[in-house]
């Protein structure tokens, strides 16, 4: 694992978007895995800055979501397909239908399976984005959730729905499930990017590169994979 330590999270922007361009730059029909949240944002805003500079090509590009609210349709503002829509998508010339996001009104698990088979049949992921969360959760694949686990129908904990309750008017109006990618689907990636900023993620960054692997830190399971790079804050390796 390398762990890449920088200044702010403007600067872990830059880092992650000039690693994402370069990979883009071997492989124009590159295959992304991306994230929600507060902390790509920096990266996203870093790589429609340099799409504009340099005329970016994103034509050939397929991008993968890790996850999304159970329940929140692509209109719904909270959701993770709106964010990515606002965040990077409208601003880049990427072809729309080439952008998957879980579907939050999956009915079924062997439903949900299928978000799999399609990753499978466009070749892969090669470069997966990651942030973290405060209990360790990739995606939203939360403490407990097996090393095998594939696309799933999943319950929040209750600190993530209050972690998350930030983007809500509310904690109540946070979704209590979501549909997310598994650890094992997120190890298929060739690639792992994990961007973290800030104190609150530095417990679980402690545990991601100094605990041996188990479920109740899912994020452990990054130290069996051989391409992952950290890119994290002072304060996010403040307890390293
Ligand atoms: C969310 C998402 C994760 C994200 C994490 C951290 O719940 N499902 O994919 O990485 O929590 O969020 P943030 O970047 O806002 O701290």
């Amino acid at each position: 694992m390398k762990t890449i330590i920088v200044k702010s999270q403007e600067e872990g922007g830059k880092v992650a978007g000039d690693i994402i361009i370069d990979y883009m730059s071997s492989k124009s029909n590159a295959i992304l895995g991306l994230a929600t949240g507060s902390t790509p944002i920096s990266t996203y805003r870093y790589l429609i800055k340099k799409t504009k500079e340099e005329n970016i090509d994103w034509s050939n590009i397929t991008t993968f979501n890790l996850d999304e609210y159970m329940g929140l349709g692509p209109d719904h503002s909270k959701s993770y397909r709106y964010f990515m829509n606002e965040e990077l998508f409208d601003h880049v010339n990427i072809n729309k239908s080439n952008t998957f996001v879980p579907d939050g009104h999956t009915k079924t698990q062997s439903d949900a399976e299928k978000y799999d088979d399609l990753i499978q049949s466009k070749g892969g992921i090669d470069l997966q984005v990651l942030g973290l969360g405060v209990n360790g959760h990739i995606g939203f694949n939360e403490p407990g959730t097996s090393f095998e686990s594939i696309t799933s129908i999943v319950d929040l904990t209750n600190e993530t729905i209050e972690a998350n309750s930030r983007f809500f008017k509310n904690k109540d109006e946070v979704p209590k499930k979501a549909i997310s990618m598994g650890l094992k689907s997120i190890m298929n990636a060739k690639k792992i990017l994990l961007m973290a900023y800030g104190k609150s993620k530095a417990e679980a960054i402690k545990n991601l590169v100094n605990t041996k692997p188990t479920t109740d830190w899912p994020c452990t399971i990054l130290q069996n994979h051989a391409d992952v790079t950290l890119i994290i804050d002072e304060e996010a390796a403040s307890e390293l």
